[in-house]
């Protein structure tokens, strides 16, 4: 007996979501929404339009764009085969797609450079911890065709706009580095490969094995022996091509123009293999590159590399999680316009008649209402609505349906007034405020 109730509390136990995945809660909206309009606004403003890649491509798609040493293709797709033997992963990062649907849609056609903004799920298989979600949302743009340190510039600016609209941009600085062309970096990186051979001892156990696969990786690693080391080797800018060189110089100044605060980071290369000349990261004041905001830079390559001409590009991308955890972190509250204004509550199916309308009358008018359709008494009914935190009850009895009135009670003041039916929606609609009226109707703004 016991043990036939175990097996059924084993074979019912209630799901979990899976490790590092969670659900948006309707608190967690308010932030979500309110981020995506900002991205909106500015991405608008700026001349960037959205757009939309699929949660999963081809797999190749990643290993050629982001590298096959990157921790993100080496240990962190979410790889499967289809029904037919198509090896297929979820998107870890979204500028692979982006530049894969540039060149499939001809985009090189359109007027360039093509800007485009995506705010969407990825999904990486990393540990989870703090700010690290193995699906976690990005904002980000990328700016397609024209190559020049102003769109760099232009890109951080908005970047650093939408961080400041969030209420978050003191948080962060600013770690800006070049990395030269791929000749020149294929150059330095054996010259760092050569210097760390022969100091593997010292190195921490991720670096053994990437020091020949992906040497410059070293240069950024975390940990403190590693630290040491990197600090003693060859500098990259002594290997760097004179062009780029120029290139970041050129950034510089445009940043200083447009008042933007910088670290120049000689050790910051980024962890995709897709980038060229200008890399950058918004790093946290406190936590340092942990827990980096976000983080972009110029992949001049990728557009040829993916079967394209030879195209020119750069681009920043955010991860939402963490700009909602330093929202929260600074107190920071978004507007909520998911609040009801209106409960209506009713006794008796005659009553019930009534309310259906006028729960719509309300709506229309604007005024967010919901009912309490079921069976409760009044008292209950008055209960539920003091759950649900709304401003005004309407009530309709049996006494309200045979004088074709209703009431309005003021929840918070517990006071009550009794109004004709037909004036109840224009009384609450005088008692909430115009202002806070929500007459938002996108279908009226369609046409044909
Ligand atoms: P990324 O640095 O790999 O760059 O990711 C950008 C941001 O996404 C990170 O700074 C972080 O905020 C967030 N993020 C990354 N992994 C996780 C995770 N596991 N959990 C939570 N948040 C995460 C890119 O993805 C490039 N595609 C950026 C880019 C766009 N470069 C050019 N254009």
């Amino acid at each position: 007996m016991a043990d036939e109730k175990e097996e059924k509390k084993e074979r019912y136990k209630p799901f979990r979501a899976p490790k590092g995945v969670h659900d948006i809660l309707p608190s967690d909206h308010e932030y979500h929404t309110y981020i995506k309009k900002v991205v909106r606004h500015r991405a608008r403003q700026a001349g960037f339009r959205r757009i939309t890649t699929p949660t999963f491509e081809y797999t190749d798609l990643f290993k050629r764009s982001i590298g096959d040493s990157s921790d993100i293709v080496s240990k962190e797709m979410y790889t499967f085969e289809d029904k037919k033997g198509r090896s297929l992963t979820l998107k870890p990062e979204g500028t692979a797609g982006v530049v894969r649907s540039y060149i499939q849609n001809g985009m090189n056609q359109l007027a360039q450079p093509v800007l485009l903004y995506y705010f969407e799920p990825h999904y990486r298989y990393d540990k989870p911890q703090k700010g690290r979600y193995r699906q976690f949302f990005q904002f980000g743009f990328e700016i397609i065709g024209e190559s020049d340190p102003a769109l760099d510039a232009q890109c951080i600016q908005i970047a650093n706009k939408i961080h400041d609209d969030l209420g978050i941009k003191e948080l962060f600085d600013l770690q800006i580095n070049t990395i030269g062309t791929s000749e020149a970096r294929k150059k330095y990186m054996q010259v760092v490969e050569d210097f760390y051979v022969g100091k593997e001892r010292s190195l921490c156990e991720n670096c053994k094995g990437r020091l020949h696969k992906n040497p410059l990786r070293l240069l950024d690693c975390k940990e403190e022996d590693c630290q040491i080391l990197a600090k003693l080797a060859p500098t990259m800018r002594d290997y760097l091509d004179k062009e780029s060189l120029e290139f970041h110089e050129e950034l510089l100044e445009y940043l200083n123009e447009i008042g933007i605060e910088y670290t120049e980071n000689e050790k910051l290369v980024r962890g995709l293999d897709y980038y060229s000349k200008t890399v950058f990261e918004f790093w946290d004041k406190t936590e340092g590159a942990q827990n980096a905001i976000g983080g972009g830079g110029r992949y001049d390559g990728l557009v040829e590399l993916l079967g394209g001409q030879s195209t020119p590009a750069v681009g920043y991308a955010a991860g939402v999680e963490r700009v909602i955890a330093n929202m929260k972190k600074e107190k920071i509250k978004v507007p909520s316009k998911d609040e009801l204004h209106v409960f209506v509550a009713q006794l008796g199916k005659e009553a019930k008649k009534k309310c259906l309308p006028l729960i719509e009358d309300l709506r229309e008018a604007g005024i967010k209402s919901m009912g309490a359709l079921g069976k409760g008494s009044i008292n209950v009914q008055l209960r539920l609505a003091d759950k649900f935190n709304v401003p005004y009850t309407v009530l309709i009895g049996l006494t309200e349906v045979r004088e074709g009135t209703a009431i309005i009670r003021d929840m918070e003041k517990g006071i009550q007034e009794t109004v004709n039916y037909e004036d109840v929606v224009d009384r609450v609609a005088e008692l909430i405020g115009e202002d806070a009226l929500d007459k938002y109707t996108p279908g009226e703004l369609l046409y044909s």
